[in-house]
């Protein structure tokens, strides 16, 4: 299972790749207009701090075959190392696709709603297919359902993409998710950084800062072990 963070922020960034086993970095046109910034220096800047061997996706807004392959190597030019272009699903989207695998770019088919759009966008060549669970469970689909038959179906007709499930709104939703088998989850660092926190814990990590002062007072374990 891999988790990645779904954000341009840098701060967001640099805080879960420091203290999370982040496998990388998904953005899209609306995740970096948030950032209202130089679009270059951005996703230069993301490169940098996560380094070259985490995958990086950024996503595309050219419409046309010919203009998705620009993009593409443009994109791959600017950023380097461990590189994922995004595209949209749709007929030329697919088509690009086809052409970016032939030329050994990986590709992550994104705003996938259906398990068809997936198996197609699988054969076409795409390395990762992004369903996009909240918004299904928004129009009374079933995210995490179609997100099962999409891995299940690759793995019944032995179709190496990897599904890279987005748009969470719930730990319950990611947890289901992994239970599915899904090869990857990308999240947004506010509910990413909630997976890890339970009241229940920090009760527990006080219990023992108070046990341990009260016979040892602030002496750390550190500060004993040196005799100090
Ligand atoms: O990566 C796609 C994801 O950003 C969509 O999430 O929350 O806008 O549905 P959301």
């Amino acid at each position: 299972m891999m988790y990645i963070i779904d954000t341009a922020n840098l701060d967001d960034i640099k805080r879960c790749v420091e203290y999370y086993p982040v496998a990388g970095v998904t953005t899209n046109p609306t995740i970096i207009s948030k950032e209202n910034t130089d679009f270059l220096k951005l996703i230069k800047d993301i490169r940098a701090i996560i380094g070259p061997d985490m995958m990086l996706h950024v996503q595309v807004t050219a419409s046309k075959c010919e203009d998705i392959v620009k993009e593409a190597l443009l994109l791959k030019e600017a950023v380097g190392g461990n590189f994922y272009v995004k595209i949209p699903i749709s007929p030329e989207g697919l088509k690009a696709t086809s052409v970016l695998h032939n030329m050994g770019i990986k590709v992550t088919e994104t705003a996938i709603f259906t398990q068809q759009q997936a198996l197609i966008a699988g054969l076409a060549g795409a390395d990762f297919v992004a369903p996009y669970v909240n918004r299904l469970d928004n129009i009374v689909s079933d995210g995490v359902q179609v997100v099962a038959e999409i891995v299940e179906m690759f793995k019944k007709h032995d179709i190496k993409t990897k599904v890279l499930a987005a748009s969470f709104k719930t730990v319950e939703q990611i947890h289901k998710i992994a239970m599915s088998g899904c090869q990857s989850v990308t999240i947004n660092p506010a509910l990413f950084e909630t997976l890890t926190y339970h009241p229940m814990t920090q009760y527990a990590i006080d219990d023992f800062n108070a046990d341990w002062e009260s016979i040892y007072g602030k002496k750390s374990i550190a500060e004993i072990c040196e005799g100090k």
